[in-house]
C-alpha cells in the first residue's frame, strides 16, 4: 500500500497559505518536522532534511528544544549548493522559543542564537513553544515543577513583536495555545499571532480551536498529524496509524493510512507538519494531492473517538508540586 500513487514533485504541492503578517512569505501547505523523543545523530537529521527538500518539501519545522537547528541549517546551505533550491528564500523555516527563555529579556538573545545555529538572517516564523514559563536556565527536559513560574503573556508577546519589527522573524505566532490562552494574548497584542501550531489529527480534531482561530484570522498548523511519537511515554499505541476507520478508508481509496490522515488534515484548511527521516515515507507523505476523501469518509472520520496525547504536565517530572503556577493556567487540553 505504501507505494500507492507516488508521484511526488514540488509542483504537485498546492498553493501556499497567506499569513496575516505582510512581511512573511505565504506558508507552504505541508511541512517537515524534526523533533524526536530520543537524540538523533546530527548527520541523520541533515540527510533527512536534504531528502525532504529533494522530494519537494519547502517548509521545515525546528525548535531550539529539538537540537536540530544546526543540522537543518547545514542541510539548507547544502541544498542551495547542490541546486535543489536556488536560495534559502525558497524555504519557509519555523523555529520556537523554549519555556526557559519565555521571559521578555531572554527572547531576542534566544532568537539570535537560533539564527546563529541555522546560519540564517531571519526566520519565516517564530513561535512561543508553550504557554508555560520555566525559570531561566539552559534547556532541560523534563523540568522540575518547582521551576515553573507565571507566564507573563503581555511582556513575552511584546518581545516577540520586537523580533518581528527587527525583521529577524517575518511572522510571529504561538504553539499549544488554547482559546483561553489566545483570548489573553489577543487582549494585549499589537501584532496578532499569525499561527497557532497545535496537536491535530483525526484522533484529536480540535474543532473548537479551529473555529476560534478561523474567526480571529489565526492560521492553524498541525503537529503530530500521524498521531505523534508517544510523547507522553504512555506506550498506549498510535490512535491514528492504528485506526481501523482510517485503515478501511485507506484500503478503499488505494492509499496508506498516513496519506488518509494527512489528506483529511489538509482538507480542514490546516497546514500539517509531519516528521519522517525516511525518504520513502517522506515521498509517501507529500503525495496526498490530486484526490479527495468522500463525504462518507469525512463522516466516518468525524466519529473517531477523540484523545489528546501531548499535555503540559508531560514537560515536568511527575514528582513535586507547582508552587507558583496553577496547572489550569498551563493545561492545553480543550475539547
Ligand atoms: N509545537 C510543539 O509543541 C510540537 C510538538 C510535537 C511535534 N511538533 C512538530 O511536529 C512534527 C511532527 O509531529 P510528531 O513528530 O509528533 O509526529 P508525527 O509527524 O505525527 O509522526 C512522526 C512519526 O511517524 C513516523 N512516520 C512518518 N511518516 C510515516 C508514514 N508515512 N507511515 C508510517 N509512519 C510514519 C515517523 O517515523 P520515521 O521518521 O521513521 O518515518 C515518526 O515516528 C515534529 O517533528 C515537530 O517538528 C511540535
Amino acid at each position: 500500500m505504501a507505494s500507492a500513487g507516488r508521484t511526488a514533485t514540488a509542483a504537485a504541492v498546492p498553493e501556499d497559505v497567506p499569513l496575516r503578517s505582510s512581511a512573511a512569505r505565504p506558508m507552504p501547505a505541508v511541512g517537515m518536522g524534526t523533533a524526536s523523543p530520543t537524540p538523533v545523530a546530527h548527520e541523520a537529521t541533515k540527510e533527512a532534511v536534504l531528502a525532504a527538500i529533494e522530494v519537494g518539501f519547502r517548509h521545515l519545522d525546528t525548535a531550539c528544544m529539538y537540537g536540530t537547528e544546526r543540522p537543518l541549517g547545514e542541510a539548507v546551505a547544502e541544498a542551495v549548493r547542490r541546486g535543489l533550491v536556488q536560495s534559502r528564500e525558497e524555504l519557509f523555516v519555523t523555529s520556537k522559543l523554549w519555556c526557559t527563555q519565555n521571559h521578555p529579556d531572554l527572547e531576542l538573545p534566544s532568537l539570535r542564537e537560533t539564527l546563529k545555529n541555522l546560519q540564517m538572517e531571519y526566520l519565516d516564523l517564530y513561535l512561543i513553544h508553550w504557554p508555560v514559563s520555566i525559570k531561566p536556565m539552559p534547556i532541560t527536559f523534563p523540568n522540575k515543577k518547582e521551576d515553573a513560574v507565571p507566564f507573563d503573556v503581555e511582556g513575552v508577546w511584546r518581545a516577540m513583536e520586537e523580533c518581528q519589527r527587527l525583521g529577524l522573524a517575518k511572522a510571529i505566532g504561538v504553539s499549544n495555545f488554547t482559546t483561553r490562552h489566545l483570548d489573553k494574548l489577543l487582549a494585549v497584542a499589537t501584532i496578532p499571532p499569525a499561527v497557532n501550531q497545535v496537536e491535530l489529527n483525526p484522533a484529536w480534531q480540535q474543532r473548537k480551536l479551529r473555529a476560534y482561530c478561523a474567526e480571529k484570522g489565526i492560521h492553524v498548523a498541525a503537529y503530530s498529524p500521524l498521531g505523534g511519537q508517544n510523547w507522553s511515554g504512555s506506550g498506549e499505541g498510535n490512535a491514528v496509524l492504528e485506526s481501523e476507520v482510517l485503515a478501511e478508508i485507506a484500503k478503499a481509496r488505494g492509499k496508506t493510512v498516513a496519506q488518509v490522515s494527512l489528506r483529511w488534515t489538509h482538507e480542514q484548511g490546516v497546514t500539517w507538519i509531519v516528521k519522517s527521516y525516511n525518504k520513502e515515507r517522506l515521498e509517501e507523505n507529500i503525495d496526498i494531492f490530486g484526490w479527495e476523501l468522500t463525504d462518507e469518509d469525512r463522516h466516518k472520520i468525524s466519529q473517531i473517538p477523540q484523545k489528546k496525547c501531548v499535555t503540559a504536565t508531560a514537560l515536568f517530572s511527575p514528582e513535586g508540586e507547582f508552587p507558583s503556577v496553577g496547572l489550569s493556567d498551563m493545561d492545553i487540553v480543550e475539547e
